[in-house]
């Protein structure tokens, strides 16, 4: 099934384009793809390029996110809502609109008041080792590494991000510097894995019986719901009727997909959609989906 897939994506035309806000990843060529599945019977299934490493971009917010509600627990929602934002993943608007409190952890605002969560009372370093910590924990290898390049190109051209630090600083929403929450949040987004290490890091929010189950049952319900009514910003909807799975994309072309109790599963592919999400990443899972029939619905 899997094979099949990467064939048909390989018969497509437009594979989208990489982003080009970020010049480290402007030129990845778009025509790259891999797929890895983990089920529960612990097997894991891979196609394409499985072991190439890919900046994991916003399908970090959902690490940091269980790391931060295992921080603080429900306080978190005193400072970030719960609800889709219906608007692009670097949305200014709404933040003006809600007075500097983001709408959800997966826009920007939102990922970056929980990085300042987890950055609080500690150094930048602190903050990173417990995130990749929790990521290679989750995924059973230390091979999971910052890729130092993206996080400065993202540092030298992230005037939105910046924007949106201020204006949640001036809300009285950020605890820390501007500059070194938002150091620690590119630094996070920089993270690279394969599709493999994802899929199994996957595991303990998909709650299969194998691997280590370092994400709570409860937190794991709640990321993803929240991963599919936000995952994929005001794509979300989209997604959801497509897939009808959970869902965290990423601006380096990778989606992570959870099917409850049954499977977890990565995939990437740079090119990226009007929303920017991985475009031929979001036709492959609407072809899983169907083709397994895997559905929360
Ligand atoms: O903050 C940013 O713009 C990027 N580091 C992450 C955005 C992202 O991945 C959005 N996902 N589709």
């Amino acid at each position: 099934m899997l094979r099949d897939i990467h064939d048909e994506i390989f018969r497509q035309d437009d594979w989208g384009t990489p982003a080009q806000y970020i010049p480290e990843l402007a030129n990845v060529p778009s025509n790259r793809f891999a797929m890895s599945v983990c089920l529960a019977n612990g097997e894991c299934l891979n196609v394409g390029a499985a072991d190439d490493p890919f900046s994991i971009q916003s399908v970090s917010k959902v690490f940091s996110l269980a790391a931060t509600l295992g921080r603080i627990g429900d306080q978190l929602w005193s400072r970030v809502g719960r609800e889709p934002s219906g608007t692009s993943f670097d949305s200014v608007v709404l933040l003006e609109r809600e007075k500097g409190r983001p709408r959800n952890p997966f826009v920007n605002a939102g990922a970056i008041v929980t990085t300042d969560v987890l950055l609080s009372g500690r150094q930048p370093k602190q903050a990173l080792a417990e995130i990749l910590g929790l990521v290679r924990t989750l995924a059973e290898t230390d091979d999971i590494h910052i890729n130092e390049r993206v996080a400065a190109s993202e540092k030298s051209t992230g005037a939105r991000n910046k924007a949106l630090a201020h204006y949640l600083q001036s809300h009285g929403n950020l605890e820390n510097a501007p500059d070194l929450t938002l150091g620690t949040y590119f630094h996070q987004c920089a993270i690279e894995m394969t599709t493999r290490q994802l899929a199994l890091a996957g595991r303990s929010l998909a709650r299969l019986a194998t691997g280590p189950n370092v994400i709570s049952p409860r937190h794991a319900r709640r990321i993803n719901a929240l991963m599919m009514t936000c995952g994929h910003y005001d794509g979300s909807g989209e997604f959801a009727y497509q897939v009808g799975l959970p869902g965290k994309s990423g601006v380096g072309g990778g989606i992570l997909v959870i099917a409850p109790k049954v499977a977890s599963i990565a995939i990437w592919s740079p090119g990226l959609n009007h929303y920017g999400n991985s475009h031929a990443g979001t036709r492959a899972a609407a072809m899983l989906a169907r083709a397994t029939g895997w559905s929360v619905f």
